[in-house]
């Protein structure tokens, strides 16, 4: 299968480019807020054996699949299924893969927007000399705001499209070169704060004393789910990106990189995180109250805890702006390849319409509280319904595409650089795609869809 490549298809530069891109669409808000608390709640270090397994098991078996899918068929999420199997409805995937970034986008602009009003509340030193209960309810008025959030979030996406217009080489892969050092930088200092504080020791045994008294079917789940979560598959944002992979990219081992990477990454977040809480006494806790209520708290009491706050808040908005802009990227590529539009044009009509639903995620923590759709806001809506279904949904069908339907020889041929490369992890691999992968992929869907809690 030989396919067209178009002349001015833009492409990621260096090796460099590839991980700095791929890894800070993996690396965002959910391995700061989330993975250090799951790990600390479901058995330390016993939970992050099973991440790992779940990560290389699953997680780099699905990235290679999206990788094979991506350069093999040279378009964005939808059109690469398209260009494989032209006959066949499978670009639904695609297409649902689209639908998920747009969703997620929506709801994750919003958070990403409350960075930024942070990032100003620390250098302004608002955090100075409030309690718990004042942190809170500032938090919650600012949220429940008609303006702040939807201006920040705005501004936000503003920055994101201001990227993602400029093109993979020189907008992608110039700011995710520039911005994943940086991040990484950060993350060490804070670590370092973290661990130096009296009483770290507390926090790092939390995180990874081992408990195997907590490990049962679920947490396995939990696991795997957030593993998926994290490192942003079942929608196309890998599929698209490597759709800008050179020929001699090893798939691979870059699957591998990536995946290790956000890996480090989420433990770094631990670190940082949990000695820090454990110093101060407080009560651990996740997501947003994690995020904007308990650190601020300790930022406060900590000798330089504006600067370090304001060193947390950029880590995030920078976390943040690498994945928003790879999730920017799914829906730009598809409207610019699909409806033939320039990447400006594209850029433009995928943000401002993202933005338009982004607005009422945001406003769902405020005026329209009350508007609810089975039972949900508009912000937990979309969550869900990217978080929860939409992207297992698309894992399953991504892995069954490679397993099933795309031959092996094809598969062999992407994975091999058309036999350059030796492929000795081959069999393996094709027996993950075809029975391992799709078995907990299911059984994740199942449980997110029924039981919910994952995503
Ligand atoms: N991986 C990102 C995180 O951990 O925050 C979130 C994400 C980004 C999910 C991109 C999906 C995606 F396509």
């Amino acid at each position: 299968m030989s396919l067209s490549q178009s002349p001015i298809r833009d492409s990621f530069g260096s090796k460099f480019g590839i991980i700095a891109a791929a890894a800070g669409s993996a690396v965002g808000l959910g391995n700061i807020w989330k993975f250090p608390y799951i790990t600390g709640q479901n058995g330390g270090g016993a939970f992050l054996l099973i991440y790992l397994l779940c990560v290389i098991l699953i997680g780099v078996p699905v990235m290679m699949s999206e990788f094979a899918i991506g350069r093999r068929g040279q378009r964005n999420a939808f059109g690469s299924f398209k260009a494989l199997s032209p006959n066949k409805p499978w670009y639904m995937v695609g297409l649902m893969g689209v639908v998920a970034a747009f969703f997620i986008l929506a709801f994750y602009s919003a958070v990403a927007g409350w960075t930024l009003e942070y990032i100003v509340q620390s250098v302004t030193h608002r955090f100075a000399n409030q309690s718990t209960a004042n942190l809170q309810t500032s938090f919650n008025s600012f949220i429940s705001g008609t303006y702040r959030p939807v201006i920040w979030q705005l501004i936000f996406m503003a920055l994101t499209a201001a990227i993602v217009i400029a093109g993979v080489k020189k907008g992608i892969e110039k700011y995710t070169k520039l911005l994943m050092p940086i991040l990484v930088l950060l993350i060490l200092i804070l670590c370092l704060r973290s661990v130096t504080l009296d009483g770290a020791m507390a926090g790092l045994s939390f995180l990874f004393k081992p408990d195997f008294s907590k490990i049962t079917g679920e947490t396995i789940l939990f696991a795997l789910g957030q593993a998926f979560f994290s490192l942003s598959l079942g929608m196309g944002t890998l599929i698209t990106y490597a759709s800008y992979f050179g020929k001699n990219e090893n798939l691979a081992l870059t699957a591998v990189q990536v995946s290790l990477a956000d890996t480090i990454i989420a433990v770094l977040a631990g670190v940082m995180i949990f000695p820090a809480v454990f110093a101060f006494n407080i009560e651990p806790a996740s997501g947003p109250s994690l995020v904007f209520i308990t650190l601020p708290g300790i930022f406060q009491q900590m000798p330089g805890g504006d600067i370090f706050g304001a060193i947390f808040f950029v880590l995030l908005a920078v976390a943040a702006l690498t994945s928003t802009i790879s999730v920017l990227e799914v829906v730009v590529a598809y409207f610019a390849e699909e409806l033939k539009l320039s990447r400006k044009k594209a850029t433009l009509l995928a943000s401002v319409s993202i933005a338009v639903l982004g607005i009422f995620a945001s406003l769902s923590f405020g005026p329209l509280a009350n508007f609810k759709i089975f039972g949900k806001g508009v912000f937990d809506l979309l969550d869900f319904t990217a978080s929860n279904v939409l992207l297992p949904l698309g894992g399953l069908f991504i892995v069954l595409f490679i397993g099933w339907y795309f031959t092996k020889d094809l598969t062999r041929a992407e994975l091999s650089n058309e036999n350059k490369l030796r492929v000795r992890f081959f069999p393996a691999y094709i027996f993950i795609v075809r029975f391992v992968a799709p078995l907990a992929i299911t059984a994740i869907f199942i449980y997110s869809i029924f039981i919910g809690g994952l995503g």
